[in-house]
């Protein structure tokens, strides 16, 4: 049975890929998720000059979603750059480098000094919810939603930078086939879609939101059909890969992403659930899949559902 897929011309020994934000934050742990059979992994996104994030409560869950207002805490791109190239270093799983900035400048800079330690892509985070109102983050949160800005952010940094780059878009947007299309002429390589849903959840007995930023961001299962429709959108729209995130957790989910027009599929919350064995568990129950079905290629199932 053939798992490995090509990812903008890179191979990954399976489609599974560790999404933004989750254990991304050293290189020993995303070594261990390589270890642990991910196909890929996505660094936590960075900025140039780093952040400290948003107060507790920043993270509650349910059965069926998570909700996060993390506020993409990060050290800065310099720091980054090195976990990037000690990750390179120990091991020769594939890294997608995510980086986010406050204006298509910034957002070539910072993808530039990443460049330098040569992880395999540059994940762009168009699309963070729950900073996009800071004044000191203004503009940020219309990247995914308006196609001028896209183009812009993405030709900005395809003109300071030689690596694949992808661009991971929003479902909080009127048509994200439009985004990915406006990504795909500025030049973007490949589309990761979906960052998380806005959404809140409110603690009745003390009649306020639970979390300190009072909004964050919907994943897990409850974003699963979101995130099915945005990449059966996109793949109409566009020729480029899409990795396919968004509440996938088990071997069927991700051949629903895949048939949906995924080539490689984004795993962030069920990690958090089934711990780091869940890369080589989706990996398993995909095969076993596989063979009830009669598909002899991971590659088969890609836009099946198209057809
Ligand atoms: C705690 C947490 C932190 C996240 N941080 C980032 C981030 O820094 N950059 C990013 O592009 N996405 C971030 N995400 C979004 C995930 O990469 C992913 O797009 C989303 O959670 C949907 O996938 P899932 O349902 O498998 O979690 C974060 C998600 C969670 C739950």
């Amino acid at each position: 049975m053939m798992m490995s897929i090509l990812l903008a011309k890179k191979k990954l020994a399976n489609p599974t890929v560790l999404a933004s934000g989750i254990l991304g934050t050293s290189a020993m742990l995303m070594q261990y998720v390589g270890k642990c059979g991910a196909g890929a992994v996505t660094t936590k996104s960075c900025n140039l000059q780093g952040r400290t994030g948003h107060p507790n409560p920043s993270v509650i869950s349910t059965e069926h979603f998570m909700l996060n207002a993390v506020g993409l805490s990060n050290p800065g791109a310099e720091e980054e750059r090195e976990t990037v190239k000690e990750l390179k270093r120990k091991t020769a799983i594939p890294v997608i480098a995510s980086v986010f900035e406050r204006s298509p400048a910034h957002f070539a800079e910072v993808a530039a000094l990443i460049s330098r330690a040569e992880p395999d892509f540059i994940e762009l985070d168009l699309s963070c919810p729950n900073v996009e109102s800071e004044q000191r983050m203004k503009g940020y949160g219309e990247f995914a939603s308006n196609p001028d800005l896209a183009f812009k952010v993405v030709s900005e940094v395809k003109d300071q930078c030689r690596l694949p780059v992808f661009a991971k878009l929003s479902p909080n947007c009127s048509d994200i086939a439009v985004i990915a299309r406006a990504c795909e002429e500025a030049g973007a390589d490949g589309i990761t879609a979906i960052n998380t849903a806005k959404g809140m959840v409110i603690q009745p007995e003390l009649r306020r939101p639970v979390l300190a930023n009072r909004s964050g961001g919907v994943s897990g299962p409850a974003l699963k059909p979101i995130a099915i429709k945005s990449v059966y959108d996109v793949y109409e729209a566009v020729d480029i890969p899409i990795i396919g995130t968004g509440g996938v957790t088990t071997g069927r989910d991700a051949v629903e992403m895949m048939m949906a027009g995924a080539c490689a599929v984004g795993v962030g919350s069920a990690v958090y659930w089934n711990g780091f064995n869940v890369f080589k568990s989706i990996t398993r129950e995909m095969q076993g899949w596989m063979k009830k079905n009669h598909f002899t290629s991971v590659r088969q199932l890609v836009g099946a559902a198209h057809e």
